[in-house]
């Protein structure tokens, strides 16, 4: 089920909301992919992309909080930790599998990879809407206050 951007999805900054956006794009073409039979090949490349795209996106979120001084960063960096080594993990797990299936001779394996799909989708947009959105606040009360400085 591809997943569309929405409004209450923005947690106010747009560069950030931009990563968001452009994540979420990561994952509707890797479902495309899946659903339509792609080429393993391009199922892998689209999965490295998306774990790049996480870890730069994490980073560029990280810098912001401590600009910001957002007070839970210290449990946010945690979560974002974690998620990238589950997102590994569980691609690993697959991989594996994909493996194993090819060694005995069977070509493909789309199944798994919308499996794949439906734990990555619910991951990120379980920390975009629930641990993201904390931020929200915050960022607003650091834009004000910049205005406020002039
Ligand atoms: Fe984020
Ligand atoms: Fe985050």
């Amino acid at each position: 089920m591809a997943i569309t951007w929405r409004d209450q999805m923005s947690v106010g900054h747009p560069v950030i909301d931009g990563d968001h956006k452009a994540l979420i794009d990561i994952l509707n073409t890797f479902e495309n992919l899946t659903r339509n039979g792609a080429a393993f090949i391009a199922l892998d490349q689209t999965f490295r992309e998306l774990a790049e795209y996480t870890k730069i996106h994490f980073a560029r979120e990280e810098a912001l909080q401590r600009e910001i001084g957002y007070p839970l960063r210290d449990t946010h960096q945690e979560k974002h930790r974690v998620l990238v080594g589950r997102l590994l993990a569980a691609y690993k797990r697959f991989k594996q599998k994909r493996e194993k299936l090819e060694s005995e001779g069977v070509a493909c394996d789309h199944h798994s990879y919308a499996e794949l799909l439906g734990i990555l989708n619910a991951w990120l947009l379980e920390h975009i809407l629930q641990e993201d959105m904390k931020l929200k606040p915050h960022i607003q009360r650091h834009m004000e206050s910049r205005l406020a400085a002039g």
